[in-house]
């Protein structure tokens, strides 16, 4: 088969700006096109403009470009989407259909979409939470992507779309910033750590949610587009878990390295949010169809983040 050619929507995101640089080193700078709204600097290149909502853009830019995968991360995300529901919808499912049509149009080889712990709800088994259970999510976010899930799983079994989900739980990275988020916390409580010696934690200190470090979330996104086709059995979002901790429990391990580290908590609307997720993640079928193991828990995630984020906040 020849070298992919890749488009990463959304690729100055938080995922996307880590995803777009590891797709750039084993496929060659030019292979992978990052899009976004905005652009960051020339380290960027190749790169278009794109606002997921203009079909006629999207559509030159996979012909001018001779794309045949996506990375179809744009999307705006739990906290901040409750601000504008109707926008959060538009972009969230209706970027996605467009992104689907078009692979179905120009029988694209592969597609991947970003799901998330958010789609399960209140109804949802908390502990340990397996593949196929109640979702009612809580948030449009998680309504959007639960509904996503759906279309992928359509456009698979109907058009046969070769598209490819993960439920990715809060990602944690020293490389970029989450925005809007509901599990930023656990990124902000590190560089609160390095610059302030004091974190006011927006969740409260015993709210457990499932996470992973952002190199297991790129590892995962790459084994699983690399999988043969055969062993992909769920097109819908695979489970996916590595570690879950609570705040009080990531302030405790950062007071490992940073004895003086302080903690204060001042729950707000994204308290409520992260309730109605779940603890725990059972993700078997990620493990035995295609081989998913991740390499960090949370003491060894929190060396890697101070390690790297030590020297980039405290020059
Ligand atoms: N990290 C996301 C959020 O908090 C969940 O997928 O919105």
């Amino acid at each position: 088969m020849s070298s992919p050619k890749i488009l990463i929507t959304g690729a100055n995101g938080q995922i996307g700006r880590v995803l777009t640089e590891e797709l750039r080193k084993m496929y060659g700078q030019n292979a992978v096109l990052a899009t976004d709204i905005t652009k960051l600097d020339a380290t960027n290149d190749p790169f278009e403009f794109l606002d997921i909502l203009n079909k006629q853009r999207l559509k030159e830019i996979v012909e001018d470009h001779h794309i045949t995968e996506i990375y179809h991360l744009a999307a705006i995300l739990s906290a901040n989407g409750e601000w504008n529901p109707a926008k959060t919808w538009n972009i969230n499912l209706n970027g996605l259909l467009a992104i689907l049509d078009l692979a179905r149009d120009k029988e694209l080889d592969k597609v991947f979409f970003p799901s998330t712990i958010a789609v399960f709800g209140t109804t949802t088994p908390r502990i340990n939470t397996a593949q196929d259970v109640p979702l009612l999510p809580s948030t449009v976010y998680g309504m959007s992507k639960a509904t996503g899930e759906l279309w992928c799983n359509y456009y698979f079994n109907k058009y046969g779309v070769d598209v490819r989900s993960l439920r990715y739980p809060g990602i944690v990275g020293w490389q970029s910033l989450p925005a809007g988020g509901t599990t930023d916390y656990a990124v902000e409580i590190y560089h609160a750590a390095l610059t302030e010696g004091h974190y006011e934690c927006f969740l409260d200190e015993n709210t457990r949610l499932p996470m992973m470090y952002m190199s297991d979330a790129i590892k995962a996104t790459i084994d699983l587009m690399h999988a043969d086709k055969e062993k992909i059995r769920i097109r819908y979002g695979y489970n996916l878990a590595a570690m879950s901790f609570t705040p009080a429990e990531i302030a405790a391990e950062i007071r490992r390295h940073i004895a003086e580290f302080k903690i204060s908590y001042k729950p707000d609307f994204r308290q409520e949010i992260a309730a109605s997720w779940t603890e725990s993640i059972d993700d078997s079928n990620a493990r035995n169809d295609w081989g998913w193991s991740p390499q960090f828990d949370l003491p060894a995630m929190t060396v890697d983040m101070l390690h790297h984020l030590k020297p980039m906040l405290q020059k």
